[in-house]
């Protein structure tokens, strides 16, 4: 007699993650060098990882017979100094993906709710719905966060808020005193996560303060990454910082030993190269302009970029990542997003910049 395994129904729902195609797969199929591809679908650095990190990581004695410290001691310790907070604030994580995954399973279960915007990070809602909550999703019409109607919904009764700034897909941010006054008004028993996954690549003027956001509200939450700007997605390390009582359920609420000893050693030494920050930080918005400038020459709408990315509507996005694919670039189509006319580009070298300017020309 079969019996049929029985799951959860928010389980049987869930959709899998759609990553952005690996280089390796389309260097198969074209028959091509996976050097020869170009990949601007995952907002990844395209000058590699910081240099600081790659030499301390050389430089390391790693004995892989053992598990990495659990608490993170020199990376939280270097964190904390770089933020002028104290070590008992900072929690990390497998990238950050796993620190705001952790603050999911920390304030919500089954029944419990959470708010975000339309269009929010694809991890966060999967998160959500791997535990069973009900989300309420705030419409996005302007692909901007719309804090006024998320105030609306604040009476609902919800556990936990989740705002990218900026946010992936759309690449847009929300304005620093308006994202204040907002934090400020949520009720203190309910979490509010400010995922800043791409915070280095915001121009200055619209960045805020999110620490010393978190420095007033106990009930705050601010993501960071070492994946983006530091150039380590490959070891998967973030961090979060929020007052010692939310950071310290966090910390019971998380997996042991999910970062390696080879990211806490990169990553603490990637977080003093401000150099290389600098320089790529220089170059997304040199491509970040050129990549505009040709999207408006190619008549092609686009949400103007505060990121390392451009999110471009482009008619069939499925269609047109295809055609690009046959030039060996892998782009990112949005339709698990519900973006089925749009595509993300990441920003790559100025090569790379080209390389894509010159497809879309040609595909047009
Ligand atoms: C908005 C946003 N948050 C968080 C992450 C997670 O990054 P990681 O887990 O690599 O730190 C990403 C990655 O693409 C992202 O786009």
């Amino acid at each position: 007699m079969s019996e049929s395994l029985s799951y959860p129904d928010h389980i049987l729902h869930l959709k899998p993650y759609v990553p952005g195609l690996p280089i390796e797969d389309l260097a198969r199929r074209l028959g091509v060098e996976p050097s020869s591809i170009v990949k601007l679908a995952s907002n990844e650095n395209p000058q590699g990882a910081s240099p600081r990190a790659l030499a301390a990581l050389a430089a390391a004695r790693i004995d892989l017979s053992r598990y990495p410290d659990n608490d993170c001691t020199n990376l939280v310790g270097a964190i904390s100094r770089r933020h002028d907070v104290p070590c008992d604030w900072v929690v990390c994580g497998a990238g950050s993906e796993a620190v705001i995954g952790n603050a999911v399973s920390t304030m919500l279960t089954t029944g419990r709710k959470t708010l975000y915007s339309q269009y929010s990070f694809q991890a966060y809602v999967g998160a959500c719905q791997r535990v069973g909550a009900t989300p309420i999703v705030v419409p996005s019409p302007a692909f901007a966060v719309d804090l006024g109607a998320m105030r609306a919904q604040l009476s609902n009764g919800v556990s936990l808020i989740y705002i990218a700034n900026p946010g992936n897909p759309t690449g847009t941010a929300v304005d620093p005193d308006d994202l204040a006054a907002f934090v400020a008004s949520v009720p203190q028993s309910v979490v509010v996560i400010l995922d800043e996954a791409y915070f280095e690549y915001m121009p200055e003027a619209i960045r805020g303060d999110s620490i010393a956001l978190v420095r007033k509200h106990p009930n705050l939450l601010v993501s960071r990454t070492f994946s983006k700007a530091y150039g380590l997605a490959g070891l998967r390390v973030g961090y979060g910082i929020a007052q010692a009582p939310l950071a310290e359920m966090l910390r019971r609420a998380r997996a042991p030993f999910s970062v390696s000893e080879s990211a806490q050693i990169a990553a603490e030494a990637a977080l003093d190269d401000g150099e290389f920050i600098a320089r790529t930080v220089q170059l997304n918005r040199e491509c970040q302009k050129m990549l505009h400038a040709a999207l408006d020459r190619l008549r092609i709408n686009y949400l103007p970029s505060t990121t390392n990315f451009v999110l471009a509507e482009v008619g069939d996005g499925a269609a047109l990542a295809r055609r690009l694919e046959r030039h060996s670039l892998i782009v990112r189509p949005v339709n698990s997003y519900g973006l089925p006319n749009w595509v993300r580009f990441s920003l790559g070298t100025v090569a790379d910049t080209e390389r894509l300017i010159h497809a879309l020309t040609l595909t047009e």
